[in-house]
């Protein structure tokens, strides 16, 4: 077995390729309207986060150009061939996909320059759209921390005052707003229709996983099940269907085993960074997190910890379900989580189970540095410690 410390570094990895990336952004998101800018700006620059999404479409494009492309194109060019559609709807039923998601269009992406190969990847048009691609969902995701703020009324981000805090919620409404209008229109230039409808549908899916989250019924707060769509639909989403449209600008079909693989790869690696996140809420300290901490409780929302937690000690399933509203609630979830023996260890074992998972969907792709920095980043995402 190799150890994970050999795997070549992610971030070193593409390093060089997000070098330019705060300079273009910052031209992508200029206004001229000051203030929409300066909100917006604000998180391309000094507090840029992790840039986890940007490294991960880096990564796959790089990937998937190791990966010959498939002939699986229908005899008319258009559409896809049923056992295709049938594979594809099975990883879409298993992650329970987006309500009213319909595939129309055409299945295969023409690259200009013909097939993609490691050796001629970087510096092509491919490659150029994929790393738009990466600079659009590094937007999207901004704009809907910048809307979370909000809605969570949580006052800090990224290890800083948040944008309604510095502004007001008007001004992060709008500014949220700004960025998803700005991010629409780098989308609609890759002039590829099947990443647009992907990536709408990624939008979709965002704002249906905090609708989910905001409206739950009360009997599914206390559910595994719903806990995890919620997740997929908030977390993974956004990543899976954007390496899904790496691989297609990267020249490989709709349907195709690499584009599967690499959207697998991107929902396991979501649901464990989402599970690995909720974990940090409870045994993560505030100023190290950047944002606040205990705050999933104080949202009236249970995790996979506290889930858990409420299978081994019944007293805290009307807890949950009232979403800790009463007086002393939180206290007492609080207590029997950290008496439990087993509770934390699941939910490890959960994040755990995912990053496999994850890994088992990226082996899918021949051998490739950055098939094997995707593994190690997948590794880091569950031992992280903020
Ligand atoms: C902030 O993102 C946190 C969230 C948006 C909540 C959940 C997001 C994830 C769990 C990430 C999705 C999955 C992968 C694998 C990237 P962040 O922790 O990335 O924050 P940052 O952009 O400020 O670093
Ligand atoms: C962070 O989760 C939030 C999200 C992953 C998605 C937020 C989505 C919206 C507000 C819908 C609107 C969407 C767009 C595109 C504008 P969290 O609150 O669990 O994580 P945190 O601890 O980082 O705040
Ligand atoms: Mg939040
Ligand atoms: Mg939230």
């Amino acid at each position: 077995s190799t150890k994970i410390e050999t795997l070549p570094d992610p971030f070193k990895m593409v390093e060089k390729e997000l070098q330019p990336f705060s300079d273009s952004i910052k031209e992508l998101v200029s206004s001229d309207q000051p203030i929409l800018s300066m909100a917006a700006k604000h998180f391309f620059e000094k507090r840029h986060g992790k840039r986890f999404r940007p490294t991960i479409v880096q990564l796959v494009a790089k990937a998937v150009a190791a990966a010959p492309p498939e002939k699986i194109v229908d005899d008319d060019g258009k559409t896809i061939s049923a056992d295709l559609l049938e594979e594809h709807s099975a990883v879409f039923e298993k992650i329970g996909g987006v309500s009213g998601w319909q595939w129309s269009g055409a299945s295969s992406v023409e690259v200009d320059g013909g097939i993609i190969t490691p050796d001629n990847h970087e510096g092509s048009d491919a490659w150029r759209r994929q790393a738009q691609l990466g600079q659009i969902v590094e937007m999207i995701h901004v704009a809907s921390l910048i809307h979370d703020d909000v809605l969570d009324e949580a006052d800090t981000r990224r290890g800083g005052e948040a944008v309604h805090k510095l502004y007001s919620n008007k001004v992060a409404v709008l500014a949220g707003d700004y960025l998803l209008a700005r991010a629409s229109v780098l989308l609609a230039r890759l002039e590829n229709t099947a990443v647009v409808q992907i990536m709408a549908t990624a939008l979709e899916s965002l704002v249906a996983g905090e609708i989910m989250q905001l409206k739950a019924p009360p009997e599914s707060l206390l559910e595994m099940e719903s806990y995890l769509r919620k997740s997929y639909y908030k977390t993974a989403s956004l990543i899976c269907y954007a390496c899904r449209s790496t691989a297609l600008l990267g020249g490989h079909s709709y349907g195709s085993t690499v584009a599967t693989a690499c959207e697998e790869f991107g929902f396991h690696l979501g649901l464990a960074y989402q599970i690995q996140d909720d974990i940090l809420d409870f045994t993560a300290a505030a100023s190290v997190l950047g944002k606040p901490a205990l705050a999933d409780m104080d949202l009236g929302l249970s995790t996979a910890p506290i889930l858990y937690a409420a299978q081994e000690y019944p007293h805290l399933r009307p807890l949950v379900m009232r979403r800790f509203k009463e007086k002393g609630d939180k206290q007492t979830a609080l207590e029997a989580l950290y008496k439990s023996k087993t509770a934390m260890n699941k939910a490890k074992a959960l994040a755990n189970f995912h990053a496999q998972r994850a890994i088992d969907a990226i082996l899918r792709l021949p051998q490739s540095e950055a098939r094997d920095a995707l593994i190690r980043l997948t590794h880091a995402v569950i031992t992280r410690k903020k």
